[in-house]
């Protein structure tokens, strides 16, 4: 029985968790920095690492709370050693390590895209091997997990990570910071097929682009805003171009997933990171369970958590966590298959 005390503070949420064995989250907490950065309409970093030092400390006290469990219980404390930016991973790595020193448990480093990968254990009997989508704000990976803590990288992003599109397009049309779940809302009152957005072709069949989709969608809104006479043809106008916009993204995604899965004989598929939340992709996803079993995290493990963090401790923690010198040659967790 391993439990694990886990922090993720990679980008611009703080959260801290407690995991038994890789699966089962016996308390997890998180707070986003949604409305401190949402003026910038971005992420500011130095905010982001401040925010987490005010945060950090009550949460992991709720989530100690929560689970009501002794410090003597725990096994060890896990943090997120990157990729991500370097002042908010310091925060999370610096606490898990000060804990760890203090209560003379290991300290675990972790990946932050195998935490990702994990989110998908959490709660379920998902085993290696499947196919992993990877969809966030940094990346959009296309990988064969092979075992728990390998991942061969078989496709990836050229330009924008899904995510970072999703929350340029939301930009462009107004609709706050992050945009994605606001766009996947307004995508579902819209008409999907109301315009023809391009889906980019790849030399490697398995990689992705949506930087050509992202600016179809900026000219088709300034193209057809000049039209809108009426609040209510603009209303109408952005969600068909949200739907629009999410019939091509999930397209894009799917059709190179569903080709890899028949190119590497693999029945099953696991969905993660933040727009794995996305409703258009979960549908898609949905209509294809005859073919292939399909995983997607619970909600609330989609976008960064610490829950995910914890299970990767356990199914594939990072051998080489012995210093703060780690930030300079954070350990590829997922091997390049493609080069
Ligand atoms: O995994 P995550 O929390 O952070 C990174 O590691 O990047 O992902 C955040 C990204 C943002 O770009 C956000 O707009 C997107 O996930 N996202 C969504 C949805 N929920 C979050 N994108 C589309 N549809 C959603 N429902
Ligand atoms: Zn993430």
């Amino acid at each position: 029985m391993t439990l694990i005390l886990a922090f993720e503070t990679s980008c611009d949420d703080t959260a801290v968790a407690l995991v038994r064995n890789g699966r089962e989250v016996l308390a997890s907490n998180r707070m986003d920095q949604n409305t401190l950065h949402a003026k910038y309409g971005g992420i500011i970093p130095e905010e982001a690492a401040r925010q987490h030092l005010v945060a950090i400390n009550p949460l992991l006290q709720q989530t100690l709370d929560e689970a009501k469990v002794h410090i003597d219980q725990i096994d060890g404390v896990a943090a997120t050693l990157g990729p991500g930016l370097v002042g908010s991973l310091l925060v999370g790595v610096q606490v898990a390590k000060t804990l760890a020193f203090l209560w003379n448990k290991p300290f675990i480093a972790v990946n932050h895209l195998q935490a990702h990968i994990c989110s998908n254990y959490l709660g379920s009997e998902l085993h290696p091997p499947f196919l992993c989508l990877l969809v966030s704000g940094g990346h959009t990976q296309l990988m064969r997990v092979d075992e728990h803590h390998q991942a061969h990288l078989i496709g990836e992003t050229l330009d924008d990570a899904v995510g970072e599109a999703y929350d340029k397009l939301a930009r462009i049309l107004g609709l706050g910071f992050p945009g994605g779940p606001v766009v996947d809302r307004l995508a579902a009152q819209g008409n999907p097929k109301a315009y023809d957005l391009p889906i980019a072709v790849t030399k490697n069949p398995y990689d992705f682009s949506f930087s050509g989709l992202k600016t179809a969608a900026l000219r088709l809104f300034e193209k057809e805003s000049l039209q809108w006479q009426t609040d209510l043809e603009r209303e109408e106008g952005v969600k068909n171009i949200c739907a629009s916009f999410q019939d091509a993204a999930v397209r894009a995604l799917g059709k190179k997933v569903l080709r890899a899965a028949e190119a590497f004989e693999l029945k099953t598929i696991a969905v993660c990171g933040g727009v794995s939340a996305n409703r258009g992709l979960r549908h898609y996803f949905e209509q294809r369970q005859a073919q292939f079993n399909v995983y997607f995290p619970p909600m609330a493990y989609c976008t960064d958590n610490a829950a995910m963090v914890g299970s990767a401790a356990y199914f594939a923690p990072l051998s080489n966590n012995d210093g703060l010198e780690v930030f300079s040659r954070v350990a590829p967790s997922v091997v390049d298959s493609t080069k």
